[in-house]
C-alpha cells in the first residue's frame, strides 16, 4: 500500500512493511508469546479497509483554511493529511468533498475540532462534527444542507449538546457463509472497525462452535456483531452487555433480523455474575427466567482489560468458552488460568489493525 504520510502520521506503526510482511511479523510474535506453531490467519484487505475514523482538524495561522491532521509520532505533533489509504473507500471519498462544504461555510468552519467518519459496505456515511463551541439551531440549519448536499447522514457534538441533523445510525449489511445479517450501527456504542476482518471472524466463530439444543451465554455482547449470527447455532441466548446505547441497538438487530430467541439484557459481566449466582436480583431481568437456561457455552469479547478476577472465575463453570480479545497480553494472562481445566481446540489471529502491532485473537477453549 502506498501512503504519502507514512513515516510522518502516528496512527501506522509498521509502515516500512508490505501488508504480507507485517502480517507474518506479527504472526510470529503471536506464536512466540503464545508458545504454538500452528493457527487460523484471517487476512485484511491491504487498503481501504478501515469502517471508522476519527481525524483532527487543523486551521492555519489566520483561521481562513482547514485541513484534516493526525497525531504524528510524538504526542503534541499534529500531522495536516489531504487523503488516507487505510479508511474505507466510502469515507476516502466523502473527505475532500466534506472538506470543501465545511471550508466554504464559516458556521461550520469555525472552532470545528474533529470530524469522525463511520461507513458501512453499503456506502452509507455517518459524520459527527465535534466542536469547541456552542452549536445551536443556525448551526443545524447549515448543517442540513451540507447532508443534503452531500447524501450523508450528520449529528453536531459540543460539550453537554448533541444536534442529529439527519439520523444518528446508517445500517451494515454482513453476508456469513452466504447470508447476509443486517444491523444498525451508531455514531456511539462499539462497533467493530474493519468489516471485512469482522465478518471473517464471525463466519470462523460460527464454524467452530457447531450446532447445540443448549444455550448460550454472552457477557460483552456489544449492538449483537456475534450474537445475532451464532443464535440460530443454540437454543435460546441471554446477552448482556454494560452500555445502554448498545443494548438499544441490539434489540433493533434482534427485529431487523426476525430472530427471536435472544435475551439482551443491560448488565456488566459482574452485575451478570451476581445474578446469576443468585446474589443479587435486578429490575432489568424481571422477565427472564434465568433457571430456564441451560449453558454449554459462555462467549466473552471483552474491552483491553481482559476479564478481571471475577468474571475469570465464573466463565470456568461452563463446557465451552470462546473468547474473542484486542490485547494478546490481557488474553495470555486470562489463559494462564483458563487452561488448568480447560484445552484450546482452536486459535486464530484476526488482522483487524494492519499496520499497527495490534493483532485480535480467537480462541475456542473446552473443558478437559
Ligand atoms: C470489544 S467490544 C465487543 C462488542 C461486540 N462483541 C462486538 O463485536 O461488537 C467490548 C464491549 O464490552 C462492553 N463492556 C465494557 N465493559 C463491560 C463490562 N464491565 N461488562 C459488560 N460489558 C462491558 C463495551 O460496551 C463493548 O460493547
Amino acid at each position: 500500500m502506498h501512503c504519502n504520510y507514512f513515516g510522518l502520521c502516528g496512527s501506522c506503526t509498521l509502515y516500512d512493511m508490505d501488508y504480507e510482511t507485517q502480517l507474518a511479523y506479527k504472526v510470529e510474535q503471536i506464536k512466540a508469546q503464545f508458545g504454538i506453531d500452528s493457527l487460523d490467519i484471517i487476512r485484511s484487505r491491504p487498503e481501504h479497509f478501515r469502517t471508522r475514523a476519527e481525524f483532527r482538524i487543523f486551521h492555519d495561522y489566520d483561521n481562513s483554511t482547514i485541513s484534516y491532521a493526525m497525531h504524528g509520532f510524538e504526542r503534541k505533533q499534529i500531522v495536516p493529511i489531504e487523503s488516507c489509504s487505510i479508511v474505507s473507500e466510502a469515507i476516502a471519498k466523502m473527505m475532500p468533498k466534506l472538506l470543501d462544504a465545511i471550508s466554504q461555510n464559516d458556521m461550520l468552519r469555525h472552532r470545528l475540532y474533529s470530524v469522525e467518519f463511520l461507513s458501512s459496505s453499503t456506502e452509507e456515511v455517518l459524520v459527527t462534527l465535534i466542536y469547541h463551541k456552542k452549536i445551536d439551531e443556525t448551526w443545524l440549519h447549515e448543517a442540513q444542507k451540507v447532508a443534503e448536499g452531500l447524501q450523508i447522514d450528520l449529528i453536531g457534538r459540543s460539550r453537554g449538546i448533541k444536534l442529529v441533523v439527519t439520523k444518528e445510525h446508517i445500517h451494515e449489511s454482513l453476508q456469513i457463509d452466504g447470508k447476509a445479517y443486517r444491523f444498525r450501527l451508531y455514531d456511539t456504542g462499539f462497533t467493530q472497525p474493519n468489516t471485512y476482518v469482522n465478518a471473517q471472524m464471525i463466519g470462523w466463530v460460527k464454524q467452530h462452535v457447531g450446532h447445540h439444543g443448549s444455550d448460550l451465554l454472552e457477557l460483552y455482547c456489544g449492538h449483537g456483531n456475534f450474537t445475532i449470527p451464532l443464535s440460530e447455532q443454540f437454543g435460546k441466548v441471554l446477552a448482556t452487555e454494560i452500555s445502554k446505547r448498545s443494548i438499544q441497538s441490539a434489540k433493533e438487530n434482534c427485529a431487523l433480523n426476525s430472530v427471536e430467541n435472544i435475551a439482551f439484557v443491560r448488565l456488566s459481566a459482574e452485575e451478570l455474575t451476581q445474578a446469576l449466582r443468585k446474589e443479587r436480583t435486578f429490575n432489568r431481568l424481571r422477565d427472564v427466567d434465568l433457571d430456564a437456561y441451560n449453558f454449554s457455552h459462555v462467549f466473552v469479547d471483552p474491552p483491553r482489560a481482559g476479564l478481571n478476577e471475577e468474571t475469570r472465575e465464573f466463565v470456568q463453570q461452563f463446557g465451552h468458552i470462546i473468547y474473542i480479545s484486542c490485547n494478546p497480553e490481557t488474553l495470555l494472562r486470562d489463559l494462564e488460568s483458563l487452561k488448568k481445566d480447560y484445552s484450546v481446540e482452536h486459535f486464530a489471529v484476526f488482522d483487524q489493525f494492519a499496520y499497527t502491532k495490534h493483532l485480535e485473537c480467537g480462541v475456542i477453549l473446552k473443558k478437559r
